[in-house]
């Protein structure tokens, strides 16, 4: 079984939209949730790195993106890029629209995505495909779009979505000058909505090495009240293959795996 009971939520979480259930899930996976810092900084490529770092491991490991905007058309249909690239990277074989329940043609936040296309996010229809989906997994990896307090409706936001998942979030912080306070502002946040955070990592998308890029792992590591358990430096091509399966990343993630699931790593020690 991929899950395990829990009696209770360990989460409160405000300003949840009086149409969702509030119930907590009798089950919770291990997993994560994995939030950025903004848009473009290195989400999916954290999310894939880490799926392909527990397969690797034997594990077996679902992901959702649960839902994505900016999605190119092509023939007619819209096509999830990262949901594909995530689905790939765990080798899971659960249907695109499970892991996906919501595509979006619009580079806009999902509340307002929807809206332009006519459409409205059902949080109950998330909970549902997410609950199949940890049924199904011994751990679940879910990446949420841009920033915590994006918009999926008025009344949630990812960080309510992370909530009601009761999933812990983990934290990709994109390097450049200003990183410092977006990055408290998110965990602050979490922290204040007693979400539980695992931890963050410190990614660099861009090449170049300002004076900020240079001195932001120190700066968090001293102002951050949760640990940076890696910093992803810049990644080279790598020579036709999907940055996420690089060997260096994948040693780098695998060895933050104990310290990011630690009840899973607990849990196989004593069986
Ligand atoms: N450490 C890195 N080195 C090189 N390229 C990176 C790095 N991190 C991210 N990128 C690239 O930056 C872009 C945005 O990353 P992505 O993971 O899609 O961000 P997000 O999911 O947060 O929007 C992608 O093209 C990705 O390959
Ligand atoms: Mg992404």
């Amino acid at each position: 079984m991929a899950v395990s009971v829990v009696h209770g939520s360990r989460f409160t979480v405000r300003g949840i939209p009086s149409t969702v259930n509030r119930q907590p899930s009798t089950v919770r996976p291990s997993g994560l949730f994995i939030i950025g810092t903004d848009t473009g900084v290195g989400k999916t490529l954290v999310t894939a790195a880490l799926a392909a770092a527990l397969r690797a491991q034997g594990i077996d490991v679902g992901v959702m993106k649960p839902i994505e905007t900016g999605c190119p058309t092509r023939m007619g249909r819209l096509l999830p890029q990262d949901a594909m690239t995530l689905r790939e990277a765990s080798g899971s074989r659960d249907a695109l629209d499970l892991i996906n329940p919501y595509r979006l043609r619009e580079p806009l936040a999902p509340m307002v995505a929807a809206e332009v296309s006519g459409r409205r996010i059902d949080i109950g229809k998330l909970k549902e495909s997410f609950a199949r989906l940890a049924g199904r997994h011994r751990v679940i990896l879910v990446e949420g779009a841009g920033g915590l307090m994006v918009p999926i409706t008025e009344r949630c936001s990812f960080l309510d979505l992370a909530g009601l998942l009761e999933l812990p979030l983990l934290v990709v912080i994109g390097s450049r000058l200003g990183a410092l306070n977006h990055a408290r502002l998110t965990v602050e946040a979490a922290l204040h909505a007693r979400l539980s955070v695992a931890g963050a990592i410190l990614n660099h998308p861009n090449k170049d090495r300002s004076h900020a890029q240079r001195t932001n792992l120190s700066a968090l590591g001293r102002i951050l009240p949760v640990p940076v358990v890696a910093q992803i430096p810049h990644l080279g091509a790598g020579g036709g293959q999907p940055l996420w399966r690089g060997p260096r990343l994948q040693r780098l993630l695998a060895g933050c795996l104990p310290r990011l699931l630690p009840e899973l790593w607990r849990r196989d020690k004593e069986t």
